[in-house]
């Protein structure tokens, strides 16, 4: 599976699809720009459940047409195991940081990373 869409999202959707039991032992989740615009706490939900549920590699990369700007992104293998303790309705994207602000501020963040003067 293929995690690419609005960074506050990642966690949130990931618990959704992880509930609806789609992902079985052996499926390999890979997230982009964990970093840029970043993904913190889905990071933290992988770090903190690194080797009970989840195996991580972290690879480093750098954002999209911005070779000097690094990124990451996260290769994750489902280890298996239920998740307890988390209302999915209750749940939303994550606010209170640049992620949480949406697909808007990355759009001007592309633009200024894109500029000549840059
Ligand atoms: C960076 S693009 C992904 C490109 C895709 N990985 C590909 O290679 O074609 C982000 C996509 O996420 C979608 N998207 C944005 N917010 C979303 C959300 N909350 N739920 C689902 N998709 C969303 C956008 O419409 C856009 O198509």
């Amino acid at each position: 599976m293929f995690i690419d869409h609005a960074k506050g999202h990642y966690l949130p959707d990931l618990r959704r699809i992880l509930e609806r039991g789609w992902l079985h032992p052996g499926s390999v989740v890979v997230a982009d720009n964990i970093k840029v615009p970043g993904a913190p706490a889905y990071h933290a939900y992988l770090r903190e459940r690194e080797g009970r549920g989840w195996r991580t590699v972290e690879h480093d990369t750098h954002v999209e047409y911005q070779p000097k700007t690094p990124d990451l992104v996260l290769e994750s293998t489902y280890l298996g195991g239920r998740e307890t303790g988390w209302n999915p309705a209750a749940a939303g994207p994550e606010t209170g940081s640049l992620p949480g602000l949406g697909a808007t501020w990355w759009r001007i963040w592309k633009f200024i990373m894109k500029a000549p003067a840059w």
